[in-house]
C-alpha cells in the first residue's frame, strides 16, 4: 500500500453520544496515530441529513435514519493521517452491528444496523463531497 495523506470526513453518530462512547470511539482513533483536525458537535438538520446521505433518500430505510440521525447531537469530525478513509472504514467495520467482525467499533459496540456509532467516508470522493458539506471553510 503506497503512502498517502488524507482526510476523512467521520461522524460519532447521536447513539454514541447519548450512550457516553464519545471518548471511547475517538480514543480509538487518536491511539491509532490519526490526526483530529476538526471537531465539531452539532445537530444534523433535515437538508444536512438529505445532502449527506444523497445517495439515500430513495431508499425504505432512510425515513427512520433521518430521524434518528436528527435525533440529538453529534460529534463531527475530520481526520487526517496516512490512507485514513480506508483505515477508519476498517476501523468501524461492516454496516450491520450485529455482523461486523469483533475488534471494529460497530463489532464491539453496536447490535443495530441502524444505529451503528459511526459514519466515516467511503472513498476519496465521497471524502471531498462530505468535507464540502460539513467543513466548508476547511
Ligand atoms: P451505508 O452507506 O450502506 O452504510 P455505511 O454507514 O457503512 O457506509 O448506509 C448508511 C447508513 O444507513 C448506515 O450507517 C445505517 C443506515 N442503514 C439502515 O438504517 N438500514 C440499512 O438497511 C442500511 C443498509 C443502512
Ligand atoms: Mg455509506
Amino acid at each position: 500500500m503506497s503512502s498517502t495523506t488524507e482526510r476523512s470526513l467521520v461522524l460519532i453518530k447521536p447513539d454514541a453520544v447519548r450512550r457516553g462512547l464519545l471518548g471511547e470511539i475517538l480514543s480509538r482513533f487518536e491511539r491509532k496515530g490519526l490526526i483530529v483536525e476538526a471537531l465539531e458537535l452539532r445537530t444534523m438538520d433535515e437538508s444536512l441529513a438529505d445532502a449527506h446521505y444523497a445517495e439515500h433518500v430513495d431508499k425504505a430505510f432512510y425515513p427512520p435514519l433521518k430521524e434518528f440521525m436528527t435525533s440529538g447531537p453529534l460529534a463531527a469530525l475530520v481526520l487526517t493521517g496516512d490512507s485514513v478513509i480506508e483505515v477508519v472504514r476498517a476501523m468501524i467495520g461492516a454496516t450491520d452491528g450485529r455482523k461486523a467482525a469483533a475488534g471494529t467499533i460497530r463489532g464491539d459496540l453496536s447490535l443495530s444496523n441502524r444505529e451503528n456509532l459511526v459514519h466515516a467516508s467511503d472513498s476519496p470522493e465521497s471524502a471531498e463531497r462530505e468535507l464540502a458539506l460539513w467543513f466548508p471553510k476547511l
